[in-house]
């Protein structure tokens, strides 16, 4: 029998309604039976509630304790703190999940890339406790706590094992950063030895970031703080063709959030021209953390098959396909 769901729908702003309708219609054309609380939250709610987070978008994620959501705007410098972070703060969603992967027919000069990059979602510089001293220094703490480091290590030791990947590597700053980064390291160290079957190695975050660009595909699962995660997985993004194809996920006990990488990109928000691969493979990563299975495998292969082709995508991969005919193309092979 068919499992029913009901899972939250959050479109977001900017290009976000376009490639979240994108997922929900190439989901559903898969025959999985969902029923979306779509939820408005992000700018285009702040005039209305005075806040780009209602209580009643909280209300709908922890009742349906799944989301998919689209990019939400967060104004630089000043303005409200980042919705994005203050989700995942308030469900605890420790675990940033982004897997990098090449798809063959992506003009990119890499091949054979298949990693993950587990960022730690819950602290780190990302705690918002940052303060102005007068009018001529400002200050940020960063956070790293025990508990935190060992909980995201054993994750991305734990997605190894369900995965069957040969190696986890933990990014770190510790030989500058000697107490917050090194009690990351330690701790990673520590896990490290619960997975001995495991490779296990460190790299110093500029080190890897070198080492990504050069010989990407020689790494598995990488596990970092909030930061360094949030800087390197833009930057892998680049390496597979860019941020319209990475997806990610926010996993917690128990509620967790799915959503692409990239932002609201106002520069092509409304024109229908931003690809919604990254939606949709959110919205596969979270079928197969539903248990549905089937779907995602047949979703993933008709992106493999479109993308292959070549001839029917959007213009950030050269092509001159719309978001929603793009959609409409993935259906088709479903
Ligand atoms: P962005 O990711 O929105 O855009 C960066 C560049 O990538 C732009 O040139 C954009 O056109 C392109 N791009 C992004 N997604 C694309 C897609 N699906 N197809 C084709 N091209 C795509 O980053 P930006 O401009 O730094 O941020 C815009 C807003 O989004 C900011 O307010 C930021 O805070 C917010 N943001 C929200 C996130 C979230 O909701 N999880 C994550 C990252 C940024």
């Amino acid at each position: 029998m068919k499992k029913k769901h009901t899972i939250t729908l959050i479109p977001g702003d900017g290009i976000g309604p376009e490639v979240t309708d994108a997922a929900k219609k190439v989901i559903e054309a898969a025959g999985v039976d969902i029923t979306w609380d779509i939820v408005e939250a992000g700018a285009k709610v702040m005039e209305e509630f005075s806040t780009p987070l209602p209580e009643y978008v909280l209300d709908s994620i922890k009742k349906n304790k799944i989301a998919l959501k689209g990019p939400i705007t967060t104004p630089v410098g000043s303005g409200f703190r980042s919705v994005n972070v203050a989700l995942r703060q308030a469900f605890n969603l420790y675990a940033n999940v982004r897997p990098i992967k090449t798809y063959e027919g992506i003009p990119t000069r890499y091949k054979d890339i298949d990693l993950i990059i587990v960022r730690e979602n819950t602290e780190d510089l990302y705690a918002g406790i940052e303060h102005k001293i007068g009018d001529y220094a400002a200050e940020s703490i960063k956070i790293i706590t025990r508990e935190a480091s060992e909980r995201i290590v054993d994750f991305a030791f734990q997605m190894a094992v369900k995965q069957s990947r040969k190696k986890v590597t933990a990014v770190h700053k510790a030989n500058i950063m000697k107490y917050s980064d090194g009690l990351f390291l330690s701790c990673a160290r520590k896990v490290a030895e619960n997975y001995k079957d495991k490779e296990f190695e460190d790299m110093i975050v500029d080190a890897m970031s070198m080492k990504l660009v050069q010989t990407p595909e020689k790494y598995d699962v990488l596990v970092m703080p909030n930061l360094y995660g949030d800087i390197l997985s833009d930057m892998a993004a680049g390496l597979v063709g860019g941020l319209g194809v990475a997806p990610g996920a926010n996993i917690g006990k128990e509620i967790s959030i799915f959503e692409s990488i990239h932002g609201s990109a106002p520069d092509i928000a409304g024109k229908n021209i931003a690809n919604p691969t990254a939606a949709i493979l959110s919205g596969v990563m979270m079928l197969r953390y539903i248990g549905e299975f089937e779907a995602a495998d047949r979703i993933d292969n008709a992106i493999r098959v479109v993308l292959k082709e070549g001839n029917k995508v959007t213009s950030d991969l050269g092509g001159s396909t719309g978001t929603k005919e793009f959609a409409e193309e993935v259906i088709k092979n479903l």
